[in-house]
């Protein structure tokens, strides 16, 4: 037998196995590009738009919500902060593309850190932890990027409204409390008073919930709380507990969260933080009670519009697809799934599978642009600019190097690119999640590239938008359905 099997494997030896590994993908890939070209209409490999419809509009659009459902809506508004709807613009201007896309980075590198820091050691860290913050580095805030999107939702007994920022990124809810110790930065909403809620308490270091927190502390058995986002961005103050108000109809007794009496960073004019992640201090962990694990949202195709986020079965379920949910023991907080491929025009892209498995994807509301493994991201960027070969080029914005001239034209033809997902699952991105128009003349591919083959895969929420996006932790599955806002 071996004898006869040894000069089998020899004639195959002659060509090197990368290079029959291709042979075959390519083989594979013929196939399935035939069968593209026969099922997909030219439709649905380009898109056609106009020009202006793309660049930002300085008016708040929200009319459909007016139009849809009654008075006390069971969703939330889900609102880019930066954007003309948000109530937090009038006393804040808006940040550069090339601020945004740099915080973008830092959130990025901090998501990286976690990631691969957590592959060799547990992050949680118990002890000496202080109200004067002195684990954390002291100087002024250039970085954070804890996502573009708010909610308004209500504190305490009477409620107090506060615009946090919205985060499936982060487990820990929090607002800036009274009184600051020694700084808070400005935001739009007065500063939530402890004394004034009847049914706010302390939660006590022995709870379960404190132990359950990544950075803790006690003062005068009281639970501590810390949660530092990027190198200079952070919030320290008492893990505590009140009622929180997401509708009237969808009040939360006894919601953990963190009264924050020193925090730091560029949380724009936002007064917190509502923690969407997957461990046991989260929102979503919080209220499995209630909701079974089950949350969903779209976030809106420009700034200039509004979303929704909402809670439970209260989702809109036409067309969504589902793909597994994954989960690394190591990372507890994120969504993981299950990225297979990336279709450009219809075209799959050649990518190796192993380029996608290697570190894994998460899907994060906080990353702003989706970040590729290298090798995927060059494999897209040459796909899209052959597509795009007939509009002139313009420089690059920040990580974005893909970039075009489109001024001077009314209409633009692009090609569709579509995200796959284990199960047959696509995300076929609105034209708003593949362009990232900064101005007329300078619109980009809205993706970057991973420095490292070993950076997990992040799809950020320029590539959500529109999408209704589902989660279901009881079931275990993320679905995606278009044009949902
Ligand atoms: C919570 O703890 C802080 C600090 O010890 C204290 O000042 C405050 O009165 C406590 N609040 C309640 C409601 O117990």
């Amino acid at each position: 037998m071996a004898s006869l099997l040894l000069p089998a494997t020899c004639s195959y030896g002659y060509l090197p196995l990368p290079l029959l590994l291709l042979l075959l993908l390519l083989l594979a890939l013929g196939f399935t590009n035939e069968h593209f070209h026969v099922a997909r209409a030219e439709l649905e490999r380009r898109h056609t738009v106009d020009v202006r419809s793309l660049l930002p509009n300085d008016v708040c659009s929200s009319i459909q919500d007016h139009n849809k459902g009654p008075i006390t809506e069971p969703k939330l508004k889900l609102i880019h902060r930066h954007g003309p709807c948000s109530p937090l613009m009038h006393r804040q201007s808006a940040p550069s593309h090339n601020q945004i896309l740099a915080e973008d980075q830092s959130r990025v590198n901090w998501l990286h850190r976690r990631t691969s820091a957590a592959a060799r050691h547990s992050n949680k860290r118990r002890g000496p932890l202080t109200l004067d913050a002195s684990m954390i580095p002291a100087h002024t805030g250039d970085s954070l990027g804890t996502g573009n999107y708010i909610v308004t939702v209500g504190f305490g007994t009477p409620k107090k409204d506060f615009s946090v920022i919205f985060d499936t990124g982060s487990d820990v809810t929090w607002i800036q409390c009274q009184p600051c110790v020694s700084y808070c930065y400005p935001q739009q909403d007065p500063l939530f008073d402890p004394a004034q809620s009847s049914t706010y308490a302390n939660i006590s270091c022995t709870s379960p919930y404190c132990s359950a927190l990544d950075v803790s502390g006690c003062s005068a058995s009281n639970c501590l709380y810390g949660v530092q986002y990027g190198d200079n961005s952070y919030t320290v103050g008492f893990f505590a507990q009140d009622t929180l108000t997401l509708t009237p109809a969808d009040v939360i007794p006894k919601f953990k969260f963190g009264c924050g009496e020193k925090n730091r960073g560029l949380f724009g004019q936002a007064a917190g933080l509502l923690g969407l992640g997957r461990e046991l201090v989260s929102l979503v962990s919080q209220t499995y009670q209630r909701y079974g694990g089950k949350f969903a949202y779209c976030l809106p195709s420009t700034s200039s519009s509004n979303g929704y986020l909402t809670f439970g079965e209260d989702y809109p379920t036409a067309n969504v697809k589902f793909t597994p949910m994954l989960s690394n023991p190591s990372t507890p907080t994120f969504y993981y799934l299950n990225l297979v491929g990336i279709s450009v025009a219809g075209q799959q892209l050649l990518i190796l599978p192993s380029v996608f498995s290697t570190a894994g994807t998460i899907i994060d509301s906080g990353t702003v642009i989706s970040r590729l493994p290298p090798d995927a991201y060059s494999a897209l960027r040459s796909a899209f600019r052959k597509q795009m070969s007939a509009y002139k080029p313009a420089p690059a914005l920040s990580i974005l190097d893909t970039c075009y001239d489109l001024s001077g034209q009314s209409k633009v033809i692009i090609p569709t690119v579509a995200l796959q997902f284990a199960g047959g699952t696509e995300m076929n991105l609105d034209v708003s999640g593949i362009l990232y128009v900064a101005s007329a003349s300078q619109s980009c591919l809205a993706f970057a590239a991973n420095g490292d083959p070993s950076d997990i895969a992040i799809i950020g929420n320029v590539q959500q938008r529109r999408f209704n996006v589902v989660y279901d932790v009881s079931k275990n599955v993320i679905g995606f359905g278009p044009g949902a806002c």
